[in-house]
């Protein structure tokens, strides 16, 4: 383990999926307060360069990476580049897709494009990442995964399967990649304000449920899940790997 600060992350390479916006944007903002040169995806490169914008104007090292996650050929490519630029120590897996229908509704295909965003991609991601922090003993991967990997609702079956998948591959991968210093842990957001929950967000039932459900009675802002990843992310989660943090103001712990 480097002998560094315990959230120090300075001079790090980053690699957060889908940082452009939301959760992950958030993310990004904090790891680069803590030093770290976050690279910046999503689909849309103009997305990704005005977040590494925003970032560079508040001192940030903050480069942008556009690609695909579920594309295998733009992944290898995005890769190189990072291992051009010293290779990673940390990897947030934070991508995800909802495509919240009931069972009847789902084609085959459906099914196989979030698994392929959802599982497959994340896999793929872990799979390269530690091939580049492997040879310096020393990685942290934090898998994203939702409350609904730990409990479900009805209408939900695809991506409750992808988010219970990513807590299994999360305690698997902690097994296979801790001898090699990799730790991997995953945080399971509860209901956070982001542009996919726009419509539930405005949805007084939605809000009134949360009072109601949720120990700490209301949605969580995007700044709420950072300090987790921040913590999975550094030194200072040197004896902790294989877990599922929930961060959703004690939704799974209270009723
Ligand atoms: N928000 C919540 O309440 C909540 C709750 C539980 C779990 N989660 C999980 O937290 C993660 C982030 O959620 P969020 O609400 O922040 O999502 P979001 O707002 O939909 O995330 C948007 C970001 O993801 C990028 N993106 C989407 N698809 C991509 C792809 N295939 N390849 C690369 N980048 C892609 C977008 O850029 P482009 O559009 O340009 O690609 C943008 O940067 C997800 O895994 C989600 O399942 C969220």
């Amino acid at each position: 383990m480097p002998d560094l600060p315990p959230f120090d992350l300075s001079g790090q390479n980053a690699l957060i999926t889908g940082s452009s916006d939301g959760l992950g944007y958030a993310a990004a903002e904090l790891l680069a307060q803590a030093g770290a040169h976050v690279w910046i995806n999503g689909r849309d490169s103009a997305r990704c360069d005005a977040a590494v914008a925003k970032l560079q104007a508040a001192d940030g090292k903050a480069f942008a990476l556009p690609f695909d996650v579920a594309n295998e050929d733009a992944t290898d490519t995005a890769f190189a580049t990072l291992a051009q630029a010293g290779g990673l120590s940390i990897l947030v897996n934070n991508v995800g897709m909802r495509d919240r229908r009931a069972l009847p509704a789902f084609t085959r295909d459906d099914l196989r494009r979030l698994m392929d965003v959802d599982l497959i991609a994340p896999f793929r991601l872990a799979q390269r990442s530690a091939a580049q922090m492997t040879p310096r003993g020393y990685g942290r991967i934090v898998n994203i995964s939702s409350i609904a990997g730990i409990i479900a609702q009805s209408g939900d079956a695809a991506y409750t399967s992808a988010k219970a998948g990513i807590n299994g591959m999360t305690k698997a991968l902690a097994a296979e990649l801790g001898p090699q210093g990799i730790n991997v842990n995953a945080v399971a957001p509860g209901y956070f304000k982001t542009a996919p929950n726009a419509a539930a967000a405005a949805d007084p039932a939605v809000t009134a449920k949360l009072q109601t459900a949720s120990a700490l009675g209301r949605w969580g802002e995007p700044a709420e899940l950072a300090p987790a990843i921040l913590f999975l992310a550094s030194p200072a989660a040197s004896y902790v790997t294989g877990q599922i943090l929930a961060v959703d103001g004690g939704y799974t712990s209270h009723y």
